[in-house]
């Protein structure tokens, strides 16, 4: 494999490796949304289409109890080491769809400071589809070219942006089928364009909905008001009392399993590029926050922490209704670090929530998806074959970071097959994923299918004896 042959059919199939990723971008695959659930499973019969014509065998559109997996193959010799790729079909919901600059699912291209050279503007652009078609078409190159090197198996899935819930099953149920020497994935970030990182681990996460009942129905705010208890105002402090003053989480045990890491991996870390001036600036902010005695790189990457992700009650129509609620809610998630494990976080929280509600309300937790926090070894084949791909395709080593995000699946690939996935990211964390105007520049996506044959190749080299 070398960079010309790369680079030539990269530059001749330029334009129509962008018109297809355009094309999947069109359908609004938006998993946790049912009235998307046709335009969902059209993304995966798309994606088997593609895998297909991109030379992959045995492809198929495989049930699960949830959303379908694609899964395509090549195997050209079974002595060969077998890369498995892991990527997602589905998308997050695209509202507020008023903050959009273009509509979410008709992309456009437009450059921005980041991407002078172009960024596609859509739902899924970054996350995950951009990332996930480079996949498909460094195969196709490797194909076309005859220059793959070692067997490929794609597993694609359709519920990654609603926790992955059928997965678990899917994995264990085909076993088999998925017997590979590496995971690899492109669904995280790097620095810039000029800084490529990689991810050696990602953050876990517990999802807790809380319900807090107070009087039997809404009252008079007037008439009641100062009299009984309000179920907003309690949630509102029982929230507050997650938090210390110094940003630490004051749910008993929380950080007992948390591993502390060594002066010269905070140090190590600390030294990647990072602008906080460019940080505030981004996100409109005078200052940052978080747990005290730790820099924004480690809260965001190495610190667990406890977010409210949405929170409503009582009147929030136009105007002002002069009512005392009966219930309040919220939605708070956890991102969890290693060793912390999501049940355990669960029922800590659930046990520390009841603990401090007042007598005068009922409170109701629940769980909603978790999944578990993971490290991956740079002393590993796969990081060194990430590494080396990424150097020459760069013209820099890469750093190792850590992504603040999670990616349920991952632990689990683990756990049941024992493989390691290796992040070979090439987002931004700037491109608003999740966010109105998600984008992934045209640098990104073309840099991407330009190292992914570079890293069969390397890690090919890397595990032959
Ligand atoms: N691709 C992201 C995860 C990610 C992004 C990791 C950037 C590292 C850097 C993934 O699609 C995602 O959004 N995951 C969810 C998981 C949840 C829905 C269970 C997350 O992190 O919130
Ligand atoms: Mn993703
Ligand atoms: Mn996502």
């Amino acid at each position: 494999m070398d960079k010309t042959i790369i680079n030539d059919y990269v530059t001749k199939n330029k334009e129509r490796v962008l018109n297809e990723l355009l094309e999947l971008l069109r359908i609004p695959s938006v998993s946790a949304d049912s009235t998307y659930k046709k335009d969902v499973l059209k993304t995966a019969e798309a994606v088997k289409q593609r895998l297909a014509e991109a030379g992959a065998d045995k492809v198929e559109v495989s049930q699960t109890k949830g959303f379908p997996v694609v899964y395509g193959e090549k195997i050209i010799d079974p002595k060969k080491p077998t890369i498995l790729v892991y990527g997602h079909y589905d998308v997050q919901p695209a509202d507020p769809l008023e903050l959009w600059d273009s509509p979410p699912f008709e992309p456009v291209i437009k450059k921005t400071a980041l991407h002078p050279q172009g960024a596609i503007f859509a739902r899924g652009s970054c996350d995950d589809k951009g990332q996930m078609y480079m996949h498909v078409k460094a195969f196709e190159l490797m194909m076309k070219t005859n220059t793959l090197p070692c067997n490929v198996k794609f597993m694609i899935e359709g519920e990654e942006e609603v926790g992955s819930p059928s997965l678990g099953d899917w994995i264990v149920e085909n076993r088999q089928k998925l017997k590979a020497d590496v995971i690899l994935i492109s669904d995280t970030s790097m620095i810039g364009h000029e800084t490529p990182s990689i991810d050696t681990g990602l953050r876990g996460l517990a999802y807790m909905e809380v319900e807090v009942d107070g009087p039997n129905r809404d009252l008079h705010s007037g008439v009641y008001g100062g009299g009984v208890a309000n179920p907003i105002n309690i949630l509102c402090k029982m929230i507050a009392g997650c938090h210390d003053e110094n940003n630490h989480i004051t749910i008993p045990g929380f950080y007992d399993k948390v591993q502390e890491l060594s002066k010269e991996y905070r140090e190590a870390l600390n030294k990647a590029p990072f602008n906080l001036n460019d940080f505030k600036k981004d996100l409109g902010v005078e200052e940052v926050a978080g747990e005290k005695g730790f820099t924004t790189a480690e809260r965001t990457g190495i610190r667990p922490t406890l977010d409210v992700n949405g929170i409503w009650g009582g009147y929030i129509g136009e105007g002002a209704k002069t009512v005392l609620p009966s219930k309040a809610f919220a939605k708070i998630s956890m991102r969890l670090v290693p060793d912390q494990n999501s049940t355990e976080i669960s029922n800590m929280f659930q046990k520390y929530f009841e603990s401090i509600a007042p007598k005068t309300v009922k409170v109701k937790v629940t769980a909603h998806h978790g999944g578990e926090p993971v490290v991956v070894s740079v002393e590993s084949a796969g990081y060194k074959a990430a590494e080396m791909a990424m150097t020459e395709t760069f013209g820099k080593k890469p750093l190792p970071t850590r992504g603040g995000g999670s990616i349920p699946i991952v632990a689990l690939f683990k756990k049941e097959l024992g493989l390691d996935s290796i992040l070979l990211g090439f987002g931004l964390d700037t491109d608003a994923l999740h966010s109105p105007n998600e984008h992934y520049g045209l640098f990104n996506y073309y840099k991407g299918i330009e190292t992914i044959p570079l890293f069969y190749k390397y890690y090919t080299q890397l595990t032959s004896k």
